[in-house]
């Protein structure tokens, strides 16, 4: 069975509730159960934190065993040397997600730290982000 870590970074935890104009109106809970019933054979495991350090805990332990990850590092994306050699550290291939298209956004979210560590990037189609990030790690 392939494993798929998806993490999600600071303020995702608010997904339906923080600016839904922006990122919808769905927890991420509830998009994670769908997402769970269309791969059945796909164990997706999920871990969400606030705290940068923690997401780089996440990445080391998940990072020689995953198949994948799918990564959105939210504000730490335009900021985080530390996560972009976290993933450069593993042998997991990343593929970086947002929910927003950021290059439709403030200037600030235009760079991104951890591209260029990733596989391939993700942004702009709303939570089917990430599911288009799972098909790209399983083709
Ligand atoms: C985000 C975009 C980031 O710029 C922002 O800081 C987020 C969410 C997205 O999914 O669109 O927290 O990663």
């Amino acid at each position: 069975m392939k494993r798929i870590q998806i993490i999600n970074g600071p303020n995702l935890n608010l997904l339906g509730r923080r600016e839904p104009g922006v990122y919808g109106s769905r927890s991420f809970e509830d998009y994670l159960q769908e997402l769970r019933s269309r791969y059945p054979d796909v164990q997706l495991d999920y871990y969400q934190s606030n705290h940068e350090g923690d997401l780089i805990d996440c990445i080391h332990s998940c990072g020689f065993s995953a198949d994948g990850i799918v990564l959105n590092a939210g504000a730490y994306t335009h900021t985080s040397v530390a996560l972009h050699d976290a993933l450069r550290a593993v042998s997991a291939p990343a593929v970086e997600v947002h929910i927003s298209n950021v290059h439709q956004r403030e200037e600030f979210r235009h760079h991104s730290m951890i591209s260029a560590a990733c596989r391939g990037v993700i942004c702009g189609f709303g939570l089917d982000s990430y599911r288009l990030a799972i098909e790209a790690l399983l083709a």
